[in-house]
């Protein structure tokens, strides 16, 4: 059994204003925000997908998956147990996170993971977007993608995968040396990769995912105009073929913002790559 889609993820940083403004006038978030201490931003009709908090750490501090329902979650919970992780239910958390019922557990790096199911949906507020975003791909194939450090390579491996019911998309071997691993739990090419790296920090990028080409190009038009910088240009990555170019967050670490990117489905075969990009993705930033 497998959870159905990462559903949110909760990030740590002295920089809320700057966070503010790369969300809303950047990547073209609604903010729905109600405490000056933790910002919260809408993609879709969920009612929240990205939370910043105020903290020291500029890194990922939570993932939350949604696991469709109570008996999906019961048997992942078991799935875990089986290979050593207890994850336990957090009551006050899950009223936090505005979700029915959530569990929690601990990935083999120390990462908080959070499970959980009925996520409150905010239909009767329609989605806007502040920077005119016609909208983000969401829905079965959840909030996006993230790149993963991992220094326990092989057991991060297994949580997600024997744990939390991810299968292998592809592998790529970047530059001979560093190995990323791209997994998936619904049709989109990878909700999680991971990359086997002794770096001391939870993520490497996010992805959000709009609906068109357009929406690619005028992000790029706005990053150039709020002087949010450019880490990597326009380019074709060769696993997933997402068009897309990357900026700097006021974290330090990445956000990839894409179109375009291919699902996979039963008939998927598992593919190796020995660089990430078809074409662009050239670093212009340091
Ligand atoms: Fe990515």
């Amino acid at each position: 059994m497998n959870v159905k889609s990462l559903g949110y993820i909760g990030i740590e940083s002295m920089n809320l204003e700057a966070w503010r403004t790369y969300c809303t006038s950047f990547l073209g978030l609604m903010d729905v925000s109600s405490n000056a201490d933790e910002l919260r931003f809408r993609m879709d009709d969920i009612g929240w997908r990205i939370c910043i908090q105020t903290g020291n750490k500029e890194d990922l501090v939570f993932a939350g998956y949604d696991a469709r329902d109570s008996d999906t979650l019961s048997v992942i919970c078991e799935q875990l147990a089986t290979l050593g992780y207890e994850a336990s239910e957090n009551k006050e958390l899950a009223n936090l996170r505005n979700v029915e019922t959530l569990f929690v557990v601990s990935d083999p790096d120390g990462l908080q993971v959070e499970l959980y199911y009925g996520a409150t949906e905010r239909s009767e507020i329609p989605f806007t977007s502040p920077a005119g975003v016609s909208g983000f791909i969401t829905g079965e194939q959840g909030f996006g993608h993230f790149v993963l450090y991992t220094k326990h390579e092989d057991t991060k491996i297994q949580f997600y995968t024997d744990g939390l019911g991810f299968r292998l998309s592809d592998t790529i071997l970047m530059g001979g040396k560093l190995r990323l691993t791209f997994l998936h739990c619904n049709p989109r090419h990878h909700t999680v990769a991971l990359a086997a790296a002794p770096i001391d920090k939870y993520i490497n990028h996010f992805m959000v995912q709009a609906n068109s080409l357009d929406d690619v190009g005028f992000a790029n038009d706005r990053a150039l105009n709020l002087d949010i910088p450019i880490s990597m240009g326009l380019g074709c990555h060769t696993n997933d073929r997402m068009v897309s170019f990357y900026t700097k967050t006021p974290s330090g670490f990445d956000v990839e913002f894409g179109f375009g990117a291919r699902t996979v489905d039963e008939n998927w075969s598992v593919a190796h790559h020995d660089t990430g990009s078809a074409w662009g993705h050239k670093r212009v930033a340091g």
